[in-house]
């Protein structure tokens, strides 16, 4: 994989485009503020691959879900140099670096607070309003919960031009000794593993998605070049059922 465009400054530190991104992967989140400058970025060094990789790609239009202190939205800003970049939060908090950058690129990139994955009127509200209805690329590192994950990916993925990418991020926390615990607050919290029973079968069904690539960091979803259609509108299990994990 490519990663030339990092400029490392230590080992979690690196500059991009005049911007410090700090690298802090904690569980539960950082607790380092971003500032004009340098922003937190919540992935390990090993997720920066899987996006320097995209750089030969057209990635024109970007979403992104989940911005937590906005180190990846202005990474994949500077990183693709996309045309347009917007990015939904559930959270209200104000993140004043990020709308600072915001409002020095007010043309081109916008940030929805408030708003949840699974609000699929807003979400295409979003994608008609932002990017006239198709998008390049999408990241979605929000909840990490199956069902919304599913939702947002329903929604978004026919939005995705034929040969984009649909990006699932920290698809495999439920298979960490952490979660294994009864105490842990998530425990009983459906895996967004099963998604990729759901995408196998769609990939079988609705031609939509080419290819999906499971890393240990992320799921990549390929689109094909099926112009238009559905995702998961359609089950095929031969009358399985089966509880999820
Ligand atoms: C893992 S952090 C994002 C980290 C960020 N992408 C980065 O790499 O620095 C997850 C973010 O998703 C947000 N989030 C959680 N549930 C969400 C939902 N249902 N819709 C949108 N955002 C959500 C959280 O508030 C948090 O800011």
């Amino acid at each position: 994989m490519n990663t030339t465009p990092l400029n490392w400054l230590n080992d979690t530190d690196f500059e991009i485009g005049g911007y410090v991104m700090a690298l802090d992967y904690a569980h539960g989140g950082s607790k380092v503020l971003s500032n004009d400058s340098r922003f937190l970025m919540m992935k390990a060094k090993n997720f920066l691959g899987h996006y320097t990789s995209l750089v030969p790609e057209e990635c024109r239009k970007i979403l992104e879900l989940g911005v937590y202190q906005g180190g990846s939205f202005v990474f994949l800003d500077q990183l693709l140099k996309p045309d347009r970049i917007s990015a939904i939060e559930l959270s209200t908090n104000p993140i004043p670096a990020l709308d600072k950058y915001i409002s020095d690129n007010s043309d081109r990139a916008r940030l929805y607070y408030g708003t949840s994955q699974d609000d699929v009127e807003q979400l295409r509200e979003i994608v008609g309003r932002d990017f006239d209805g198709h998008l390049d690329l999408v990241v979605d590192d929000a909840s990490h919960f199956y069902e919304q994950t599913k939702t947002s990916f329903k929604t978004l993925f026919p939005l995705v031009r034929p040969g984009g990418m649909y990006i699932i991020e920290d698809w495999c926390w439920a298979f960490q000794d952490d979660f294994q615990d009864p105490a842990n607050g998530w425990y009983s919290v459906p895996s967004p593993a099963n998604l990729i029973i759901d995408l196998m079968e769609d990939m079988t069904r609705s031609g939509l998605i080419l290819d999906i690539q499971v890393t240990r960091e992320l799921l990549k979803i390929r689109r094909s070049n099926l112009t238009e259609g559905e995702v998961m509108a359609t089950t095929a299990r031969r009358g399985r059922t089966y509880n999820l994990l």
